[in-house]
């Protein structure tokens, strides 16, 4: 068997379904891009008829990539393998990503349907699909749960008919990986015709078991991984990038290769968590802060003594890089330009001007500018024509004072301000601006974190706000903490505030 085992990301399509992950096209497509410099062999782009907006930025990735397949999400309708074909239109290679729920649950509770008739569907819809493409992936939704035995002959019957390439995913993150991987080997013993297509594994990580799964079907011949970036995806997530690909350049004794540049994998890495708002776990394998930080003596004196003693791969193989590059206030514009190029953030004319003046405002508040900082910097939406902004703001709070703040905002040119108490400084400021803008709110999630170190370092907000029923999210960077909680607030208001 061939030991070539093909990389398909869906950041930009499970990973992006994520609420408040939502990127726009501009974003998607730097991260295209950057998946291409990365290696990737297939790019899932969308689903292109769930939105305008899913359409054109598989139009838009089309355009800007050349060497990945561009692959278009539908369900096995016809309406949607026409917006897909359509979507596709100028992408170099192209597949069509169709597919159907089959296992028992899925079939009587979503389809009201029967076995044979679901397997009809599934036939049709990948004929039509050939109709416009050569290569077009099936996709057995909530494999991990179907019946062996019937979902050999789904199998079967797609690939008779013409798939390429055939999805097991484990929609719900149930399997273990022993009966994963016997469930990829039932289908090698039982399919006929199973070396016309490539039996690919989607696996989700309700149970943290995504990248065992992924490897288990591996193991037992699947030879293409649908994975995302940091993991990201509905719920627990997705199986990771990178922990698939570390794994098997680590255990290179399985003989198993991919395409992946693995030093682009952490710029990759941040790029997506930036630009997604989406942090990454300090002890997230291979791309969190802690990955390769050794804290206890012991581990520390085996370190410098050797590194293999506590290292079982080289934290430049994923592309960290000790000696990256720090900015400061004295750094010029074609010196950001460059870095943020190498972080893969290509920026020029008003952007890079607006992100320069951002940069020289920062720092001024901190010293050195590290790669976290551009990246937040080079993300970051230009919020000139935000219809609410933050004016001012002024706070008060210390030991045995009742903290108070003042606000100033503005709302679509005109000027509002308010003053008000709280329990603490962000407290106090969001009061003030509760009296503003009068409309009832409650905080679900906040969080905030430190990018690096020091106390001068830039901190990251996480907001979720609700409002009349539904959530909103808000996001936020700035060296000034009570001055981010508010900004992060202010970006959720904004996301409804026209109404
Ligand atoms: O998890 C899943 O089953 C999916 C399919 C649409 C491929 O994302
Ligand atoms: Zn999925």
């Amino acid at each position: 068997m061939d030991n070539r085992v093909y990389i398909f990301d869906t950041t930009l399509r499970d990973g992006e379904q994520v609420p408040g992950c939502q990127l726009n096209t501009v974003e998607k497509i730097q991260v295209a891009k950057q998946l291409e410099a990365l290696g990737v062999d297939v790019i899932e782009a969308g689903f292109p008829v769930s939105s305008p907006g899913d359409f054109n930025s598989v139009v838009e990735i089309s355009k800007a990539v050349t060497w990945p397949t561009i692959c278009a999400l539908t369900r096995a309708v016809e309406k949607d393998i026409d917006a897909a074909a359509e979507a596709l239109k100028f992408a170099k290679h192209k597949r069509i990503h169709t597919g159907i729920g089959t296992s028992d649950s899925h079939i009587k509770y979503k389809f009201n349907s029967t076995r044979e008739e679901i397997i009809e569907r599934a036939v049709k819809a990948v004929k039509y699909a050939r109709r416009y493409v050569d290569d077009v992936e099936f996709y057995c939704e909530d494999a991990g749960r179907t019946d062996n035995d019937y979902l050999a002959r789904v199998v079967e019957a797609v690939i008779k008919a013409g798939a390429t390439v055939v999805n097991i995913p484990d929609t719900n993150g149930y399997c273990l990986p022993a009966d994963f991987g016997a469930k990829i080997k039932y289908l090698f013993d039982h399919v006929d015709g199973i070396d016309n297509a490539i039996i690919s594994t989607h696996c989700h990580n309700d149970l943290g078991m995504a990248t065992a799964n992924t490897m288990a079907g591996v193991l037992n011949g699947a030879r293409q991984i649908e994975v995302t970036i940091n993991g990201i995806g509905e719920r627990a997530g997705n199986t990771s990038l990178e922990e698939c690909a570390m794994i098997m350049k680590c255990h290179h004794d399985l003989g198993l290769v991919t395409n992946i540049n693995t030093q682009k994998i952490y710029p990759t890495s941040r790029m997506v968590s930036s630009l997604m708002n989406m942090p990454v776990q300090p002890n997230k394998a291979i791309v969190g802060r802690n990955a390769f930080a050794h804290s206890s003596g012991i581990h520390q004196d085996g370190v410098l003594k050797n590194k293999s003693t506590y290292e079982i791969m080289d934290p430049h193989d994923v592309g960290i890089d000790d000696n990256s590059i720090v900015l400061t206030a004295r750094s010029g514009r074609a010196a950001l330009k460059h870095r943020l190029a190498v972080l893969g953030v290509n920026l020029e004319g008003e952007r890079l001007d607006k992100t320069y003046e951002k940069f020289l405002e920062l720092a001024d508040k901190k010293k050195e500018i590290n790669d976290d900082d551009l990246l937040i910097l080079g993300g970051v939406d230009i919020k000139e024509n935000h219809h609410l902004k933050l004016d001012f703001l002024q706070v008060t709070s210390g030991v045995g004072v009742r903290p108070v703040a003042s606000v100033g905002v503005d709302i679509a040119g005109e000027k509002f301000e308010a003053a008000a108490t709280g329990n603490g400084p962000v407290d106090a400021s969001i009061n003030a601006l509760k009296q503003i803008i009068k409309r009832h709110m409650t905080i679900k999630e906040f969080t905030i974190q430190s990018i690096n170190k020091g106390s001068d370092d830039t901190c990251k907000v996480h907001m979720q706000v609700e409002h009349e029923g539904r959530i909103y999210y808000g996001f936020s960077a700035n060296t000034d903490i009570v001055s981010a909680s508010v900004e992060a607030y202010i970006d959720c208001i904004n996301k409804f505030v026209r109404k």
